[in-house]
């Protein structure tokens, strides 16, 4: 097939999947071996493992590139897997569960080198420490939100009316079924199945997003790491009663409360008890809530500080490597002369990292964060771990730093752990401004930190002493990095 003819929905046969790029895309080119095609280079959108020789379908077709989709494997690569049900990396976020967990570690290594490539162009070699691996890698999440929903096909004969799990990757409107997730621990996958095999027997339909009726909507367990305490949310649709004389509401709900009582007496792990009264019309978990077990909140321990998590906390999913992530943060930091020092935190979520070092190092420590609702679980978290220097600024980095500036304060440590989508560009001058003998910068996006990194060094006095990738989410195509940046002397 000659190039120029290329257009979209062609099918590319025999394309040999060199790497993964841009986190989880397949890199391939048109093979050189055929005179008409040229090496142009193809990027295999949705799922992809290296060294697969696939048939694929072209999506888009760009000057640059040509963005396909794989129709059909020719040949598995060597290093290909498979796991418990061959459950495959194309229908969840756990895209890389077929590919072996050395291979992840170097595939994240590589991909991290690679966004630095400019960098280490324009202002020489490195220190790039290996990459940090997950002390747990098969069952790390403290936090899953499974799907009630139906799966309807009539394209493919597929006709299932009571399914719980995930909505099928692109395609909202349908839920799949199986009887365990990944990354989810045996219990929490046992006590999964006990809730599932329970709801089907009641006589209640799932919900249904497109005509927004029906009954059970989602369930959300939470099970905490280092305490072993779970919490279990079920979300249900009270309004479907209404149009139902003949229905007895609150017959079913105490049958739905007893099955719950009866689990938590089966299971001690099981502190916590929700029902969400979810009249919602979006696709949201939380809704008027009623605690109908015991605890209002469950308990994580990190580093020795206490951490309450209600319905709607925000918290690590990986709770042992948030541990060990912030004791590497606290390992990068400079702790001499902390002690007299002022931090500031940016971007702080529920200031979890420095409420560590505040209560074991930083004079002062503000952490700034732009949704409110993360300052109540920080309030709570504070005063639980009794830390009185800390102070928790609900705002807009950018204007923050803005106003800080002017009023002529001061900071002696930064650290910075931006979103994954960017930093806002009018707040890297300004953190500049501060001159900080340190700056830390904690980052899940290689290509915005590249660019971030970029910046900094261009404009001003730092050099990176050292940095560092670590896997906080294995299987997945996530990669967190730490970066130590130092002022010249
Ligand atoms: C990667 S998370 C930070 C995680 C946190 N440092 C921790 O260790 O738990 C990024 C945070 O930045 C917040 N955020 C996004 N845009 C922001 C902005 N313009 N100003 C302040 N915070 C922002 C998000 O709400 C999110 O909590």
């Amino acid at each position: 097939m000659n190039q120029t003819w290329i257009k979209k929905n062609d099918i590319l046969e025999n394309i040999l999947i060199e790497k993964l790029v841009f986190w989880w895309k397949g890199f391939a080119r048109l093979s050189h071996e055929n005179p008409d095609l040229d090496g142009r280079i193809i990027f295999v959108t949705w799922w992809a493992i290296p060294w697969t020789v696939a048939n694929l379908r072209v999506l888009k077709k760009k000057k640059a590139f040509l963005e396909t989709q794989i129709v059909d494997i020719v040949k598995k690569s060597d290093i290909e897997v498979e796991n418990k049900d061959n459950l495959y990396g194309m229908s969840g976020w756990w895209k890389w569960i077929n590919i072996p967990y050395k291979n992840q570690l170097e595939i994240k290594q590589e991909q991290v080198l690679e966004s630095l490539n400019n960098i280490t162009k324009k202002f020489g070699d490195i220190n790039v420490l290996p990459i940090e691996w997950s002390p747990i890698v098969n069952w790390y999440r403290n936090k899953i939100e499974f799907s009630f929903g139906k799966y309807i096909s009539h394209k493919f004969w597929v006709e299932e009316h009571f399914n719980v799990w995930f909505h099928k990757q692109w395609e909202f409107s349908k839920v799949e079924d199986f009887d365990w997730a990944p990354l989810i621990d045996e219990i929490q996958n046992e006590i999964f199945r006990k809730i599932k095999s329970f709801s089907k027997t009641i006589g209640l339909p799932v919900y249904d997003q497109m005509k927004q009726n029906w009954f059970f909507r989602h369930l959300l367990i939470r099970k905490t790491h280092f305490t072993n305490e779970m919490m279990i949310l079920l979300s249900f649709n009270p309004e479907y009663f209404d149009d139902k004389p003949k229905l007895n509401k609150s017959e079913k709900l105490t049958l739905i409360k007893d099955f719950f009582i009866d689990l938590s007496n089966e299971y001690e792990v099981i502190k916590s008890i929700y029902f969400s009264y979810n009249v919602n019309k979006s696709d949201t978990c939380i809704w008027d809530l009623e605690l109908i077990y015991w605890k209002d909140t469950i308990t994580e321990k990190l580093l020795d500080l206490e951490f309450n998590i209600s319905p709607t906390s925000f918290f690590q999913t990986n709770s042992s490597w948030a541990e060990k992530l912030y004791s590497m943060v606290l390992d990068f930091a400079d702790k001499e002369n902390l002690s007299n020092q002022t931090v500031l935190d940016l971007y702080g979520w529920t200031g979890t990292i420095w409420m560590i070092f505040a209560k074991a190092w930083a004079r002062d420590v503000t952490s700034v964060e732009l949704v409110s609702s993360a300052s109540k679980d920080w309030q709570e978290n504070a005063k639980r771990n009794s830390v009185d220097n800390m102070t928790f600024v609900n705002a807009k980095v950018e204007d923050f730093l803005d106003t800080y500036i002017n009023d002529w304060k001061k900071a002696d440590l930064l650290v910075i752990d931006p979103p994954r989508a960017w930093m806002h560009p009018n707040a890297l001058p300004n953190i500049l401004k501060f001159q900080t003998n340190q700056m830390i910068y904690v980052s899940c996006n290689p290509t915005t930190l590249a660019r971030d990194l970029e910046y900094i060094l261009e404009n001003s006095n730092y050099e990176i002493e050292k940095l560092q990738a670590m896997d906080m989410f294995p299987h997945t195509s996530h990669i967190e990095t730490i970066v130590s940046l130092k002022l010249k002397s």
